[in-house]
């Protein structure tokens, strides 16, 4: 295995698949921000008009700084203010984070992912989980419905997560809210935006485009059974598990493959043997058969490239430059079967 990841060839071959990856991130960037439209409105009005003239009202303008704004806290893991009420950010692993949230007046925790919720720690602190997973395929006008009455009923302030905070609890609160007349649709796009929502996902942008207000009484006379952890589906079950350790390998790689200094327990060789071992077990889920021929291939590829990361990061010193490659080509198999399958 190690002199075949050695040949020059197969180096050539990994160095270009490394540069596809980067230039694919790239292009995912959020655009940049443009200026506010106060500094050209208060400088032609400066040349055009007397100083004695009353100046004409300009309706509001919501100030890019405190619309959605991100709360800066060592804990809060990308976490910003939707409205007054509600929160939104990146599922809280750390029992500081659960800490931090409750001092800030939450109430509710709404998890929209598949992972199991931590009730035990969010209950230490006085909150309840509302379990309400989406997809990436889309937020249905079901789950739509839902979430806009979970997040008009349930008590104190409430938070809203998805894995990173960037998507699917973005797409699922801005969709809620135009839903429960919270927000109208430009300012649903103006959440997505702030919170940095990828296009990619063209099933949750859809969403959002397409909520529509529910009819009025209709999500109070609603009823809904909200239950605190949920069982989903076996792939998106097995996909957490593999989220983890992948989420890990990121953080090591990093830490040029050792363990990060913010997580001194981490070993790379744990997580990518157990990452291996997620892979091996996908393709005896039931819920696979079906799937068309070239989810297999994938799923076949990415299990060799996750066999091959574990080997190299078994072997001490770690070489790095082989397991970076090794690395991307696990990265590719994700986002290949992801673009194909489930966005
Ligand atoms: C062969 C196909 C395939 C490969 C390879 C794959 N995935 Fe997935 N993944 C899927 C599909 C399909 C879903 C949607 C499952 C559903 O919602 O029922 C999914 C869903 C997910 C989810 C969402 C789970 C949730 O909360 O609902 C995460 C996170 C994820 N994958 C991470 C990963 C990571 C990380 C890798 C690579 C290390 C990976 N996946 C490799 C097919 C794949």
């Amino acid at each position: 295995m190690s002199r075949l990841l050695s040949s020059p060839v197969l180096t050539i071959v990994l160095a270009a698949v490394l540069g596809l990856t980067v230039s694919y991130f790239m292009r995912t960037k959020p655009a940049p921000t443009t200026l506010p439209n106060t500094i050209t409105t208060t400088s032609a009005h400066a040349i055009s008009t007397p100083p004695d003239a009353e100046p004409p009202p300009t309706p509001p303008q919501p100030s890019e700084s405190t619309e959605f704004a991100k709360i800066e806290h060592p804990h809060l893991p990308n976490v910003r203010k939707v409205t007054d009420k509600i929160l939104a950010g990146a599922r809280p692993e750390e029992e500081e984070t659960f800490k931090a949230l409750s001092e800030l007046g939450v109430k509710t925790i709404i998890s929209l992912d598949g992972a199991k919720p931590n009730l035990e720690v969010a209950e230490k602190y006085g909150m309840r989980y509302v379990h309400l997973p989406i997809t990436y395929a889309q937020v249905t006008e079901q789950q739509g419905k839902e979430i806009a009455k979970a997040l008009m009923e349930m008590p104190g302030k409430i938070y809203a997560h998805c894995p990173q905070g960037i998507n699917r609890s973005a797409a699922a609160v801005a969709t809620a809210c135009v839903v429960n007349r919270t927000f109208t649709l430009e300012q649903a796009q103006r959440l997505l935006k702030a919170f940095g929502t990828s296009k990619n996902y063209k099933g949750l942008v859809t969403s959002v485009e397409k909520a529509q207000a529910a009819k009025p009484g209709e999500l109070e006379s609603m009823k809904v059974e909200f239950v605190s952890s949920k069982k989903v589906p076996e792939l998106a079950d097995a996909m957490v598990g593999m989220d983890h350790n992948w989420e890990n390998l990121v953080r090591e790689q990093k830490a040029k493959w050792g363990a990060p200094p913010d997580h001194p327990s981490l070993d790379p060789a744990v997580d990518s043997r157990e990452l291996y071992a997620h892979y091996f077990e996908l393709k005896n889920l039931a819920s696979i058969k079906n799937k068309p021929a070239d989810f297999h291939t994938t799923l076949h590829t990415g299990t060799l490239a996750t066999q091959a990361l574990a080997e190299i990061l078994r072997v001490k010193p770690v070489d790095t430059q082989l397991a970076d490659a090794a690395h991307a080509r696990v990265k590719q198999s994700c986002q290949e079967c992801h673009k194909a399958h489930r966005d």
